[in-house]
């Protein structure tokens, strides 16, 4: 099978079968954000607990690209400090600029690699890390 072909099955799989989708209790810090190229949305949910992402949730309509980022940005960050999730957060934006990362830290998100060939879809893989990058901004994680 094709790298490429893999990759678009990795996608498909977390757009279809997203995973941690839902939503958390009203303590858990909540970000909504729209993408304002399309007006496609994300909100997430995050419960963090000593620094460590113990929870999070997301609940959105986008395409593709933005859904299955998010989908898979929730597998990855949960059990990981806020520290670790945000410096997955810088080398998965580094990614999708086309520079150079570190892929094995990346795991399943190294599908969406392809999206540096499509500036334009840039916005849609980070919906999810921008929301990501507000909630560990909020004073509640702090
Ligand atoms: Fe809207 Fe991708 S087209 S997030």
């Amino acid at each position: 099978m094709q790298l490429d072909e893999l990759y678009r099955q990795v996608i498909m799989d977390h757009y279809q079968n997203p995973r941690n989708q839902g939503r958390l209790s009203d303590e858990a810090i909540s970000v909504d954000l729209r993408n304002p190229s399309c007006g496609d949305e994300i909100s997430l949910q995050m419960m963090v607990e000593n620094g460590v992402v113990k929870d999070v949730r997301f609940k959105g309509s986008g395409c593709s690209i933005s859904m299955a980022s998010a989908s898979m940005m929730t597998d990855a960050i949960k059990g990981k400090t806020i520290a670790e999730a945000l410096e997955l957060s810088r080398e998965f934006r580094e990614m999708v600029k086309g520079n150079e990362v570190d892929l094995d830290q990346l795991g399943e998100l190294e599908s969406l690699q392809g999206v540096s060939k499509f500036p334009a879809r840039i916005k849609c893989a980070t919906l999810a890390w921008q929301a990501l990058e507000r909630a560990a901004d909020t004073d509640a994680v702090h």
